[in-house]
């Protein structure tokens, strides 16, 4: 059998017609960017979340980065941001001549560690993205109290993980302001980049959505009253992510489903597997990501019986040759240095067949069982 991590083609299967539909009719029409479709998708998402303010954009890190221009990110500020994540939660900082100021995470979980972060605080420290990997979230309860401790805005990063709900609030509005992408592999993949700012501080609100657009109020055109960005959201994004977000709830059902059988599953390996098995929060089930202590061992065999993973992430950011100038070595993020030694990400998407479940579910268990075996 030949088990695919992940399969745009039966994404995106039920809606052929519908994106031909979309396609001409914005094609066809007056209206390219920033316009009807667009409006719907912010009010779907702030009905949705329950934001006050939802700004669309052209992807995920242009709303990051917009987000910290907001914020007053520039030389001189220090930004706290997990050593172990996606890129963007950190090149955004340094894009706009800020310091990344990495922090370990939880060696389980993955995500920012509230006691190395609150040890990193500098004078010069304005602002703190926790981010949501996976399926896992950030301990926002920790995070949110030393934040206001050492009076820094928190900028929660939950571009994977948009329906997640902690303490009775959405991923994503835990903070002062959040974020969701829709590239295509994301929970709500559209049909290309594109992402949702969230907050309920009008002031933010205000600002993100004038850098979106080169700085101008959406009244007066021509009048810019920042220096801001071609950071705009096309009708055919916004349309398509429209109709998708009528089933969006299904969806995450059947990503829970397949989750909570790889948990039921894999709860038992200690400490060959290592899952996260929180239920005090809500999981929105992105991507399947546990730690092996034989993880390259366990990919390999994997890929031999035909069943395609996924590492995130091979390198913590503070080391990727990008950062060489913050002149971090080996060693300094211990915890996220040892999540990509051992973390590994097994298929799940929310058209994965039952079959395909179920015989990942039987080499992984197979593995673990030789490896015992032999020990
Ligand atoms: C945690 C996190 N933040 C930000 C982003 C950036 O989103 P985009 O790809 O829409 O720019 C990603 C994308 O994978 C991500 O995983």
């Amino acid at each position: 059998m030949r088990v695919p991590f992940f399969n745009y083609q039966a994404r995106f299967e039920e809606d052929k017609e519908i994106i031909k539909d979309i396609v001409y009719q914005v094609g066809t029409s007056n209206d390219f960017i920033l316009k009807e479709n667009v409006s719907k998708l912010e009010m779907k998402i702030r009905d949705y979340t329950g934001a006050k303010y939802a700004v669309a954009t052209s992807n995920g890190t242009s709303a990051l980065t917009i987000i910290l221009r907001a914020m007053g990110v520039g030389p001189g500020v220090d930004v706290l941001t997990p050593a172990f994540s996606f890129i963007s939660t950190a090149s955004t900082i340094a894009l706009l001549g800020g310091r990344p100021v990495f922090v370990d995470v939880n060696p389980l979980t993955g995500m920012m560690d509230p006691i190395d972060l609150e040890s990193k605080i500098t004078p010069q420290s304005r602002v703190v993205i926790p981010t949501h990997l996976f399926s896992v979230m950030a301990d926002m309860t920790a995070i949110t109290k030393i934040a206001k401790k050492y009076n820094l805005r928190v900028l929660e990063d939950s571009a994977v993980s948009l329906g997640a709900r902690m303490n009775g609030k959405m991923a994503g509005m835990l903070g002062d302001i959040g974020l969701y992408s829709f590239f295509p592999a994301k929970p709500l993949g559209g049909i290309g980049d594109g992402a949702v700012i969230v907050t309920n501080d009008e002031e933010l609100g205000r600002v993100c959505r004038m850098l979106r657009n080169h700085g101008q109020d959406g009244i007066t055109r021509f009048l810019h009253h920042h220096i801001g960005y071609n950071y705009r959201m096309d009708e055919t994004v916004a349309a398509y992510l429209v109709h998708k977000f009528k089933r969006y709830d299904s969806l995450l059902e059947r990503r829970s489903q397949i989750g909570s059988c790889y948990n039921a599953a894999f709860s038992n390996l200690n400490p060959q597997i290592q899952i996260v098995n929180d239920t005090t929060y809500t999981r929105v089930y992105y991507t399947y990501v546990l730690q092996a202590e034989h993880r390259n061992e366990l990919r390999q065999y994997l890929y031999g019986k035909g069943i395609e993973t996924q590492i995130y992430y091979p390198q913590v950011l503070p080391l990727q040759r990008a950062f060489n100038y913050l002149e971090h070595k080996k060693g300094d993020f211990p915890n996220a240095e040892l999540m990509t030694k051992h973390s590994i990400a097994l298929p799940l998407y929310a058209e994965m067949p039952h079959e395909h479940l179920e015989y990942v579910i039987k080499n992984v268990l197979h593995f673990t069982s030789r490896v015992k075996t032999n020990a």
